[in-house]
This record gives structure tokens, C-alpha cells and sequence, in this order.
């Protein structure tokens, strides 16, 4: 049996994990600081990181209660190194190597993004790879080809905003709370769409005929923004979330077919906070009966916002292939592997 410790300080998640052969939950802890940071309608690094400092002790305390263990019988302790704000990360990468120096534990460094994906080990067996990662969070809409442990290839990403972000921004024109994500789907779930009713935006993107997948979301929070100025006073938040929702979601399944088609991949892995959307996972369902591809998605939504539970589950992987680093590892804001190490 091998037990793993995951550590995870990368935005506004304050999380510690404990895991057992890569597969099985044995504890986890997580303090989100959304309530900390929604005054700001989004978060600030320096607050973030004084949070981190001030709970990541005693949530390593519980967890190491909950889970009856030594720190003894840990065989490895995992923590996010890359992206993330340097100064949340280095709180995670500075209890990291306390544990890792008083108690000889390896450290192993694991990528946030990654994390996301391969969290689906918790919940089954994974898939053979390479995979289609689809990541869809505050700050990424992105597809890897992920072809191994550690081995990811950029396929598409975001010209502006993230859809998570635009998931905010519009939630903060609607004068509706931080984080925009289940405020908005709440509220699209209430629409009852009148048959034959056109949507108010335009479809993102429309096609140039190459063959490069791109995200783009910034065009469509404008839309929602002067559509609401030409109607006065009035405020169909329940309607303007309905169709917010559809035409970010058409991207995204559109770019996943985009992407399969490209690469012949047809495993897919979806993950990230707005993987939490029920009209999303259920698009996404659909979608993947009707052209035959493997989906995947992480079933418990505490794995789809930031976790410990993944970067544990990432880190037993590593841990396999002996990919240590040493006290003096760097932790950095880039997401690129060979720009880090
Ligand atoms: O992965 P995540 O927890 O954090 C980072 O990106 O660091 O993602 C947070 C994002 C936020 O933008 C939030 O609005 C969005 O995920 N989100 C959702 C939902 N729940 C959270 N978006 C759509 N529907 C949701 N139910």
C-alpha cells in the first residue's frame, strides 16, 4: 500500500489530501476562500496568499487525524508547483518541504492543469492514453493532447477570456454574485425557452475553414453587455443566462469535435471548476453518444474545483516514476513544463 500526501495552494483553494495507491480517497480537506475574495469580484494574490499561510497547518493537522496515519507511512508528499500564483504556490511548496526534510519524503511536483484531468483515477480506472484533456476553469479554456504522466501537448486555447471568466464577468454585469458559474446556471435552468425563440447572440467564432481550435469568450460578454443596454431598464436575467449558456457551451463542444477530428483521439477528459455545470455534463453526455467517443469527467464536483485529492492522485504516478525534485524545486506562474524545469 502506498500512501501519498497532496498539497494544493495554487489560486483560492487552501486543500490537503491523503491517497492510497493513487486511487482511493482517504482524506480531504478544502477551505475555499470565495467568500474572502467575492467583495472583489475575483481574487487578489496578496489576500490569497496570507489565507494559504494562515489555514494550511491546521488543515494538514485534520487530515493527517482523519486518515490515522504516521507521517511514517507516507511515501511520497505531492504539491501543485506550476500554474498558479507564485505567492499562493509557494506557501503549498513551503510546507512541502518541511514535511519532506523532517521526515525524508520524497517530493514529487505536479502540474495544476494535469492534476485536473487525472483526478478521474479517483473515480475508476483510467483510460489508456493519449487523451483529449478539455479544461474549463477560471483560467483555462484549453485542450491537451495528453499523451502520458507529465507529458501534455497544447491543441487549443483561449484568445481572451477563460470561460470561467466570462462565466464572472457576466455574472458581474447582471449585477449577480462571485463567483458567476452556479449563480448562472441556476438562473438559465429557470428559462422556459418559448418554441422557435432566437438566441440574442451570435454564434462565437463562425468558421474561417482552417483547421486551428481556438477559444474565445470576450466577444460574447460584450454582446450580453449592449444587449442589455438596448433594453432599457429591463433585466431578463433568467433568459440571458439561458442563451449566455448555450452559445459558450456550442463552442465548446464544437472545438472538442474540431479536436477529435484532427487528432483521431477518442478519449476524452473534461475537467475544471465549470465541469460543475449540470447543463454542461449533460451536453456533454449527449454529445458523446452521438459521435461515439469515450467521455470522462470527474463524477464528485469537489473534484472539479482546485483539490488536494488530485494533485495526491497525479503525484502517485509520478511517484512510480521516481520524477522527485529537491528542497530547491521552483514553483512558477507558467504552465509550460520545459519553461519551468
Ligand atoms: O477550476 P476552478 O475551481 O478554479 C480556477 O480556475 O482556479 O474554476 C473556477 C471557475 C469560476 O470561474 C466559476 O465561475 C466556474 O469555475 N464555475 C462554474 C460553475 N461552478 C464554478 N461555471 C459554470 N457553472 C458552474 N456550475
Amino acid at each position: 500500500m502506498v500512501y501519498g500526501l497532496g498539497i494544493e495552494s495554487s489560486c483560492d483553494e487552501t486543500s490537503i489530501a491523503i491517497v492510497k495507491d493513487g486511487k482511493e480517497l482517504v482524506s480531504l480537506k478544502v477551505y475555499s476562500q470565495i467568500e474572502t475574495h467575492s467583495p472583489y469580484r475575483g481574487v487578489v494574490p496578496e489576500i490569497a496568499s496570507r489565507a494559504h499561510l494562515e489555514k494550511i497547518n491546521a488543515l494538514l493537522s485534520v487530515c493527517m487525524e482523519e486518515s490515522k496515519l504516521s507521517f511514517q507511512e507516507l511515501s511520497y508528499v505531492a504539491v501543485t508547483g506550476y500554474p498558479g500564483l507564485v505567492g499562493s504556490l509557494m506557501i503549498g511548496a513551503q510546507l512541502a518541504r518541511c514535511i519532506s526534510l523532517v521526515h525524508s519524503i520524497p517530493i514529487v511536483l505536479v502540474n495544476h492543469l494535469e492534476a485536473h484531468l487525472a483526478v478521474i483515477g479517483l473515480e475508476g480506472e483510467l483510460p489508456a492514453f493519449p487523451w483529449l484533456g478539455v479544461l474549463l476553469s477560471g483560467g483555462n479554456s484549453s485542450i491537451y493532447v495528453y499523451k502520458g504522466f507529465g507529458d501534455l501537448e497544447l491543441l487549443a486555447d483561449t484568445q481572451d477570456d477563460s470561460l470561467g471568466e466570462a462565466f464572472d464577468k457576466v455574472s458581474a454585469i447582471l449585477n449577480l454574485p462571485y463567483p458567476g458559474g452556479p449563480t448562472i446556471e441556476k438562473k438559465a435552468l429557470q428559462y422556459e425557452r418559448p418554441k422557435g425563440e432566437k438566441s440574442p447572440f451570435p454564434k462565437l467564432l463562425k468558421e474561417d475553414g482552417s483547421d486551428l481550435i481556438r477559444f474565445s469568450y470576450s466577444g460574447l460578454k460584450t454582446a450580453v453587455l449592449y444587449y442589455l443596454k438596448s433594453l432599457g431598464n429591463q433585466m431578463p436575467v433568467e433568459r440571458i443566462c439561458y442563451y449566455f449558456q448555450k452559445t459558450a457551451f456550442e463552442l465548446v463542444l464544437r472545438n472538442i469535435n474540431k479536436a477529435i477530428q484532427k487528432t483521431q483521439i477518442k478519449t476524452v477528459v473534461a475537467a475544471g471548476g465549470v465541469l460543475a455545470n449540470e447543463t454542461l455534463r449533460s451536453l456533454l453526455e449527449a454529445e458523446k453518444t452521438n459521435r461515439s467517443f469515450q467521455l470522462y469527467y470527474p463524477q464528485k464536483k469537489i473534484y472539479c474545483t482546485d483539490n488536494g485529492a488530485m494533485v495526491a492522485c497525479l503525484g502517485y504516478h509520478l511517484w512510480k516514476e521516481k520524477k522527485f525534485v529537491g528542497l530547491d524545486f521552483k514553483v512558477s506562474p507558467k504552465r509550460n513544463f520545459e519553461q519551468i524545469l
